[in-house]
Parts: structure tokens; C-alpha cells; sequence
């Protein structure tokens, strides 16, 4: 007979408050009360099975993906992502857009790619202001979009970059900020896109992607988007204009907000802790790294993933009924004080050295298996290098000795005040 582990009681109004407002605390009380499986329930969503310990998350992600739907949790990005969006698609669908995509993101690219990010970040950094409060997230999300637009997207100086730096600043905020995914959820896609809702928002920027996919066609170079149109499917088949087009919003939506946020976080911990700032000017890029690995553990952009159950499973020894969701919760196995001890401690350390943490299902904040981020290595590449650099150029501070609140940012975490510090 399958059957729900149990948890929290409170009527589900009050669980979706909780998870809405402030998610890491509520999933603490329910861990200390129920242990490493526990049922939540939340706004119109059918059960989640949250998972808390990394066996049960390794039979997740090496679970069948056939039974295991992770595109359905995003369906309601589909009216801004597109149908081919690797992101929405589950089954055969999703692996073909999946092998097309990962040459560009493999490691051994990685090193084409870190020249211009440097640049990017030492041109940003150069004109911030100096002794007085200033908040790090919209500026770690400038650099960040400009690498989106330069490095994924291939866009070289001239009036497209400052076009499409404009038009996907607005749509992102759209997105993210605001009402907007509360309406998009209850709307559902489907409805949203017959009434051509962000029609106006999403043409100017389709127009611009489509113009700047074929000058890539007609002139390549060594950005992501060059290497997605050299791409082929084992048949031998190219993605077409409309795939390359979803693609590329996809990365900017998957991109951009996340690794912003990973890296505000990493500041916000290091001005707090005694030596922390020193500690990176004086370690480079690896130091850069370990801390930035470090907050991902310790505030993951993300607190969980899901994936929808289309067949009975069993998962952690429990009989799981088909439509229940299971939730790997990045944040809790993040915490458990036997992979991490002294958890709520900020220790950069905890990755350095001959044997550092972090194995493959006890750090998760990319998630894993067939789903796992596409971007993992750009994104840990960002943070080295746009973190040393920082340190390099400068002396930070925090404004306020106190850590900042996490607040949500639609379905990100992001520091209350925007990482705030004095920059000298
Ligand atoms: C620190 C920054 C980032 C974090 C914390 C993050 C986290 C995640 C997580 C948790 C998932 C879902 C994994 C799962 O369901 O198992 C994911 C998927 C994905 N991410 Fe990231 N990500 C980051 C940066 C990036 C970047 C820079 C890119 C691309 C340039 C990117 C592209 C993607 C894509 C395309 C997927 C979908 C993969 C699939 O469904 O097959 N991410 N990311």
C-alpha cells in the first residue's frame, strides 16, 4: 500500500505561508519533529515528500527519469522559455535538447570563457562607488547579465548589446519581481500564451535573439551560442532557429538571478566572518572558489528541487503513490552536522585541501543527475573570478555587524538588504 510519510498538521494555508516566507525554518522544525522524509503541503501542489538525507537523494537522481518528471515543475515559465526549453521538457525530448546543450558548458571550455568575464568584472567594479553603504546584488546581477549577453549570447560591442541589455533587464524584473509568477500560476501557461500576455515584453527580445543568431551563424566565435549552433543530434540535425531562440532565454532565466545571488551571498558571509575578506585577497581564485562553495552550502540559491512521481516508487524504503512530488531538500542535507559540523558556520576552509567536503549527493545547490545544472562549472568559473578580482581591487566591510535576513526572491533566496557593504 503506498502511503505519505508524515508532517507538519498545520492546515495547508499556513504551510504555504510558512514555506512562502521563510522556507529554511520551516523545513528545520519539520526536520527536528519528523525526521529525514517528511510530507508538506503546499498551495494547489499535489503532496512533497521533502528528502533529507543523501542516500534518499542519491535514489532520486539516479532514479529512472522516465518516473521521475522534472519539466513540470516549470511549466509555468513556458509563455517566457518556449516549448524546446531544456528547463520544461521530460522524457526523450528533454535528453536530445540536453546533449546538444552540454558541449559548450563541459569543464574543458571553461578556460575560453574566463578572459572576458575577468574584463567584465574589473570594467563593473572599477566604477563603483567608494565609502559609503552600497548593496552588491543589482550590481553582482549587472556583471552577471553582461556576461549572459557577451559570453553565452555572443553579443559584441554595438546598438544589439545595449538593446537587448535594456529589454532583458525588464523582462527578467518581470519575471522575478512582483506579482507576476503569483498571476502566471494562477493563470497557468496555456491560457497566458492564447491571450498573448507578454507579447509586448517578449517580441522586441525574440526579434533581437533571432538577428543575433544569424550574424553567429554567418560569423562564430568562441561564445556559448556559436557552439550551440555548431551543435548536431546523433541523426546529424542542428537546433532549429526557434530551439536556439528558447535555449538562450532558458540560460539567461537559469543564469543570470542564480549565480547573481551566489555571489552577493558569498560577500554578505565573508565581511562577517573575522578574516574573511583577507582570507580571500590573500588565497586568489581557489580561496574565491572554496567560499563560494561555501555560501552555496550554507544559503543555497535554491532550497529544493522536485520531481513529479508518474509510477509508484520506492524511495528511502517508503511505498510513494504516483502523483506525489518528491523534494530533495538541498538546504537540509546542507546541514546535517555529520557532513558538516558545526553546520551553521561559514567556513571556507571546509573546502580546501587534499580532502575537501562536499561529496556528490551531500552538496547539491546545482542539484543532479540527468537534471543536474547545466551551468554548474560556468557558474563556479563566475564566482572565482569575479570574486577575486573584487577582492583584489578592493576592502569590503559590512554595513550592519548583524547577518542579513534571507528574503525570497520569486523562487530564489536572496540576502535581505541586498548584500550591503562599504567598499575601500
Ligand atoms: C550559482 C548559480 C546556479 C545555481 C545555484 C543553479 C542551480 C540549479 C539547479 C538546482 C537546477 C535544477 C537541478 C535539478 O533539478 O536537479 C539547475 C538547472 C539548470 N541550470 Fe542552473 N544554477 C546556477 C547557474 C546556472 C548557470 C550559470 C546556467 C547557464 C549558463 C545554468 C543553467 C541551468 C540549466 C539549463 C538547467 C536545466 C538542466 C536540465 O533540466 O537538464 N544554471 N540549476
Amino acid at each position: 500500500m503506498a502511503s505519505l510519510p508524515p508532517g507538519p498538521r498545520m492546515p495547508r494555508p499556513a504551510q504555504t505561508a510558512a514555506w512562502v516566507a521563510r522556507p529554511g525554518p520551516f523545513m528545520l522544525r519539520a526536520h527536528a519533529r519528523y525526521g529525514d522524509a517528511f510530507t508538506v503541503r503546499i498551495g494547489t501542489e499535489p503532496p512533497w515528500v521533502m528528502l533529507a538525507h543523501p542516500d534518499a537523494v542519491r535514489e532520486v537522481f539516479t532514479g529512472d527519469p522516465a518516473k521521475l518528471h522534472a519539466g513540470k515543475a516549470n511549466l509555468i515559465l513556458r509563455p517566457f522559455l518556449g516549448h524546446s526549453s531544456v528547463l520544461l521538457l521530460d522524457g526523450p525530448r528533454h535528453l536530445r535538447q540536453r546533449k546538444l546543450m552540454l558541449p559548450p558548458f563541459h569543464g574543458a571550455r571553461m578556460a575560453g570563457y574566463r578572459d572576458l568575464i575577468a574584463e567584465i568584472a574589473r570594467d563593473h567594479v572599477a566604477s563603483w562607488p567608494r565609502g559609503e553603504p552600497l548593496a552588491l546584488a543589482p550590481r553582482m546581477q549587472a556583471i552577471t547579465l553582461e556576461v549572459v549577453l557577451r559570453v553565452i549570447f555572443g553579443v559584441r560591442a554595438g546598438d544589439r548589446l545595449d538593446a537587448l541589455r535594456v529589454r532583458l533587464r525588464t523582462m527578467m524584473e518581470r519575471l522575478m519581481g512582483g506579482p507576476s509568477l503569483l498571476a502566471m500560476v494562477a493563470a497557468g501557461p496555456e491560457r497566458i500564451e492564447r491571450a498573448g500576455l507578454y507579447k509586448p515584453i517578449l517580441k522586441p527580445v525574440d526579434a533581437l535573439l533571432y538577428e543575433q543568431i544569424r550574424e553567429r551563424r554567418a560569423d562564430p566565435g568562441d561564445d556559448v551560442l556559436s557552439l550551440l549552433l555548431a551543435a548536431r543530434t546523433e541523426d546529424g540535425e542542428p537546433m532549429s532557429d526557434r530551439e536556439l531562440r528558447d535555449e538562450l532565454v532558458t540560460l539567461l532565466v537559469a543564469g543570470h538571478e542564480t549565480t547573481a545571488t551566489a555571489l552577493s551571498w558569498t560577500a554578505e558571509r565573508l565581511v562577517r566572518t573575522p578574516g574573511g575578506w583577507a582570507a580571500l585577497q590573500d588565497g586568489g581564485e581557489e580561496y574565491a572558489e572554496a567560499a563560494g562553495k561555501e555560501a552555496l552550502r550554507l544559503r543555497p540559491v535554491l532550497p529544493v528541487v522536485v520531481r513529479h512521481l508518474q509510477e509508484p516508487m520506492t524511495i528511502a524504503g517508503l511505498d510513494l503513490p504516483a502523483g506525489a512530488v518528491v523534494a530533495p531538500s538541498i538546504f537540509l542535507v546542507h546541514r546535517r552536522p555529520e557532513l558538516y559540523p558545526e553546520p551553521a558556520r561559514f567556513r571556507p576552509e571546509r573546502f580546501l585541501g587534499d580532502d575537501p567536503q562536499g561529496g556528490t549527493y551531500t552538496w547539491i545547490p546545482f542539484g543532479g543527475g540527468v537534471r543536474r545544472c547545466l551551468g554548474a562549472a560556468f557558474a563556479l568559473l563566475e564566482l572565482r573570478v569575479v570574486l577575486a578580482g573584487l577582492a583584489r581591487a578592493l576592502d569590503a566591510a559590512a554595513v550592519e555587524p548583524a547577518p542579513e535576513a534571507t528574503r525570497r526572491r520569486s523562487i530564489t533566496m536572496v540576502p535581505a538588504r541586498g548584500a550591503e557593504v562599504v567598499l575601500s
